[in-house]
């Protein structure tokens, strides 16, 4: 690693006069400038191989009762230095990852404030900028309330942009694809699906925000290691292009408590010329903080089955009397006795036994425990307590059971929003789940947060979905949050925390007007920027009328799709979502899911377009074998992959889970196709796609015998 410290100690007293700062990223191809205005106003911009994509915009942060870090500022000091390192994540996408970046910090007095000072810090990456502001220590300035933020992000002009309402509470939408000047969040309807809203107006977004030019560059804005600070959500000028930050505020209106030394999240801006880029980017983990867990070996990347999709499709319930109906989500009146529990000892036992078959590492188990009789839309505040198991669900013997099976049963701990009350039950909580050995926890956070009128994605939770970070790796438990903030990377310091949902997953699905074609094709560029996501894909019985009569919701993809989803939508934590009873019907399909890794040496992002389509091979961590997955929208397609990446002198078996060439989505989403054959690295597939399909490739290098045995793949 090397620092250089090129202007520090420049210092003092030097002013507005001081001439705007430029910084190049390490391989050229991004600029930054810093620069004062006349009244000292902060700005910066941002270029692309020379085009402008970030014009001067704003930087500044408004205190309450106190003066704000906005103007009358004079540049006191300006360090630059410079990293190129290598770290190896816990997990990832890649086993090594490579930290090349400049830095540019430049610190602000302002001679009107008693000398009030703050830091901005820029990282400047090749594909991309990470910059943040820094309170540090000094008289005059200890405890502050930040009321907003001013940071504005200048667009270059009236970008397509695959946006979600901004929302304090929610990010379960679907995506819409519009230019900004024709964002419109005021969306009603089909979003009414989703249980706690609080929309913030028609011209907000959340991020992360992807955008494309009319010239082809491709624009993300996010944030980085989101810790003791709201979520930044977007306020859209649709005249000017111009975005402009807005966090997400408390009960009484602030944003942010903080104290000295202290600083913000960064916000980020990453671009290229090629989509496939934004996906390799590693900015965002490279801003993060490194792990703080200094023995991860107890951590496991997991693929799972669960006590799950049956509740959703209506075919069990959560609770033990039965009376719950997810099928009436929107509406409470309908539910229905219905004497469906699924969370019983010889239910759970059934997917324990497949677990143990198929070589799954866990069994999540959700409606085990009591409350859930009284769990939904209620802003009560004691309906769960975590520890105490319905009649029919015996912990002891499961757990013995699970334990001799080499299975893990997965935890569920559904807060309905009253987080008082799982921060009252946390600590008894994870000592039930010690004592009867489970070693992962799905946390969920449906419904109207309490303390009542904290939001999901604001500061206090924000704090809150850290600290169980925390403290399930003090007990090295992993971790899935659904109903979280979405995630900012923050995965590479709590590698524990597996994945989060904090988007609009596959259990829309089962019981709403659903995700369309293009869902999976948006996320990668969208939610999983910031890290996992718990997607939970693989359904097979993809119409749901199968569960009831007359049920007319489906899963808006085919078969083989399901299956691409493992490798497209990257997850150190996978479920095989669907039921045990299905998988054994499609037992030859059911294969990829038993052998595709939830764990990579490397991955090769080959083509995307965002809302269209996309293509990635993945190699398997320590081990020989190649995973590809590609997916398309509600357009029919076919994917062309060059198998360069495979070792030069190896012959593979290669087995290719494909649409059934008259598959669609929505006419006939289960026909599906499997070939296999030899491969080398000089073959290109092609692979055709349905209507909503994809396909799934799994490559393994082949034995003698095969060799000898088996043709060319064709
Ligand atoms: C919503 C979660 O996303 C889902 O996975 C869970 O089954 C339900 N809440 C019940 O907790
Ligand atoms: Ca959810």
């Amino acid at each position: 690693m090397r620092r250089s410290a090129l202007l520090s100690g420049l210092a003092v007293l030097l002013t507005s006069a001081l001439p705007a700062q430029t910084i190049t990223s390490p391989g050229g191809t991004l600029a930054l400038t810093v620069s004062l205005t006349p009244a000292g106003e902060p700005r910066y911009a941002l270029t692309f191989r020379g085009r402008p994509v970030i014009r001067p915009s704003a930087l500044g942060i408004v205190l309450k009762d106190r003066p704000s870090f906005e103007r009358g500022f004079a540049i006191a000091r300006v360090d630059t230095s410079s990293v190129d390192a290598t770290w190896t994540p816990v997990w990832g996408e890649s086993s090594r990852i490579r930290d090349r970046h400049r830095e540019l910090a430049v610190t602000l007095t302002q001679a009107a404030s008693a000398n009030q000072r703050m830091i901005v810090r820029f990282r400047l990456f090749d594909d991309g900028v990470g910059f943040r502001y820094e309170f540090p220590a000094q008289a005059g300035l200890q405890h502050f309330i930040v009321t907003s933020e001013r940071t504005e992000f200048a667009l270059t002009g009236d970008h397509k942009t695959f946006w979600i309402p901004g929302d304090y509470d929610t990010n379960e939408f679907a995506y819409n694809t519009s230019t900004l000047s024709q964002v419109n969040g005021a969306i009603g309807g089909v979003a009414n699906e989703i249980h706690a809203r609080t929309p913030i107006g028609a011209n907000f977004v959340q991020t992360p925000l992807m955008m494309k030019s009319s010239d082809g560059l491709y624009v993300n804005i996010h944030e980085a290691a989101l810790v003791n600070y709201p979520a930044m959500h977007l306020e859209v000028d649709q005249r000017t292009f111009r975005l402009t930050s807005h966090l997400v505020p408390d009960a009484v209106g602030n944003k942010a408590y903080l104290r000295t030394p202290a600083r913000t999240p960064w916000r980020t801006v990453l671009v290229s010329d090629k989509a496939t880029d934004l996906l390799a980017s590693r900015v965002i983990l490279n801003l993060n903080e490194p792990s703080v867990i200094a023995d991860p070996s107890w951590i496991r990347p997991t693929k799972y089955v669960g006590v799950w999709w049956e509740m959703h499709v209506g075919k069990s319930t959560w609770d033990y009397a039965g009376t719950q109906d997810m099928n009436s989500w929107e509406n409470l009146a309908n539910r229905k006795p219905s004497g469906k529990h699924g969370a019983t000892t010889e239910r759970v036992k059934r997917y324990v036994d497949f677990a143990a078959q198929h070589g799954f590492d866990g069994v999540l188990v959700e409606g085990w425990n009591e409350g859930w009789e009284d769990w939904f839309g209620q802003w009560k505040e004691d309906v769960f307590d975590f520890i105490t198991p319905y009649p029919d669900f015996d912990v002891a013997a499961l757990s013995a059971y699970a334990k001799a099976k080499g299975v893990k049963i997965i935890m569920h701990h559904e807060t309905s929003g009253s987080v008082t009350n799982y921060e009252r039950w946390m600590d008894r909580a994870y000592d039930f789940m010690q004592r009867w050995g489970y070693d992962a926890v799905k946390t969920g956070y449906v419904g109207k947060i309490i303390p009542r009128g904290e939001h999901h994605d604001g500061q206090w939770m924000v704090n809150h979905y850290n600290r169980v970070a925390a403290r399930t790796a003090e007990r090295k438990i992993m971790l899935d949050s659904h109903e979280s903030v979405r995630l900012t990377g923050l995965h590479r310091t709590w590698p524990n925390w597996l994945a989060a949902e904090a988007a609009r997953g596959n259990e829309f699905n089962a019981w709403s007007v659903g995700n369309p074609p293009e869902h999976e094709t948006i996320l990668p560029f969208t939610r999983l920027m910031g890290g996992p996501m718990d997607y939970t894909p693989g359904i097979f019985q993809i119409t749901l009328d199968h569960w009831q009569a007359g049920k007319t919701e489906q899963v808006h993809t085919t078969l083989a799709k399901q299956l691409a989803l493992y490798v497209t939508m990257y997850s150190p934590l996978q479920m095989a979502a669907d039921l045990p009873e299905i998988y054994e019907r499609h037992l030859d399909a059911f294969q990829f899911i038993k052998d595709v890794a939830v764990d990579w040496d490397d991955s090769r992002y080959l083509e995307a377009e965002p809302g269209d389509y996309l293509t990635i091979a993945r190699k398997a961590k320590g081990r020989a074998e190649w995973f590809v997955g590609a997916i398309t929208d509600e357009n029919a397609r076919t994917a062309r992959v060059p198998l360069d990446f495979l070792d030069a002198g190896t012959t593979y078996v290669a087995t290719v889970y494909a649409d059934a060439p008259d598959a669609h989505w929505k006419t006939k989403p289960m026909a599906y196709r499997i070939t296999s054959g030899l491969v080398t690295a000089k073959r290109v597939l092609t692979l055709g796609l349905a209507p909503g399909g994809g396909a799934a490739v799994h490559m393994r290098p082949a034995t003698d015998d095969e060799r000898r045995r088996m043709k060319a793949f064709r």
